[in-house]
């Protein structure tokens, strides 16, 4: 018999809406007037992403890059790969980095790195979700949303084994049995 999740409610539709417009009020006083491209991490940011730039009443483009950390399961395996690169030019632009989370910093150093060799005019980084304790390498989050304890969240983007991206709140997931 498989083991039973158990799913406990760590941030609300509600909470999550309000830190977006936090966040989004924070980029906005800042990039007004920059024409800024942000840069969704995939999968997990779609969400964020979509929420966020609604909030964003000035020209900015979208672009993404897409990463893979995890293998299959809930750890990550450390071993970055880049499986979607960058299809636009970057060079002298304001680029700001859109996460779901950041973990290890494995994958936004990754992507920090990688987009710093394109030389932008400037590269920051917005994370909905902070997990500080698991960190392995630091990561400067210019726009920081909220802080998870070190357990596995999913929900709004963030998924277990691709899946309960779906969810509109965010849960954490804990194997029981
Ligand atoms: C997750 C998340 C971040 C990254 C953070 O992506 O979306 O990009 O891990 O973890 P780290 O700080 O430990 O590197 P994942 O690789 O699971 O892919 P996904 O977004 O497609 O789910």
């Amino acid at each position: 018999m498989g083991s039973q999740r158990r799913f406990t409610i760590l941030f609300t539709r509600d909470e999550i809406e309000a830190t977006v417009k936090k966040l989004a009020a924070e980029i906005r006083q800042d990039y007004l007037g920059k024409h800024p491209i942000l840069i969704g991490v995939l999968k997990g940011s779609f969400m964020f992403l979509a929420d966020l730039i609604r909030l964003l009443d000035f020209p900015l483009e979208v672009e993404f890059v897409r990463l893979s950390s995890y293998g299959r399961g809930t750890k990550s395996s450390g071993k970055i790969r880049m499986v979607h690169s960058l299809r636009s030019k970057i060079k002298g632009r304001h680029v700001l980095v859109i996460e779901d989370i950041v973990d290890t910093g494995l994958t936004t150093s990754f992507v920090l790195d990688y987009l710093g060799r394109k030389k932008p005019a400037s590269l920051k980084v917005c994370a909905l979700t902070d997990k500080p304790s698991r960190r392995q390498i630091p990561v400067n989050i210019d726009y920081r949303g909220l802080t998870v304890p070190n357990k596995f969240i999913v929900g709004y983007g963030l998924d277990w084994d691709e899946r309960f991206r779906n969810l509109p709140d965010i849960y954490v997931v804990e194997n029981e049995g």
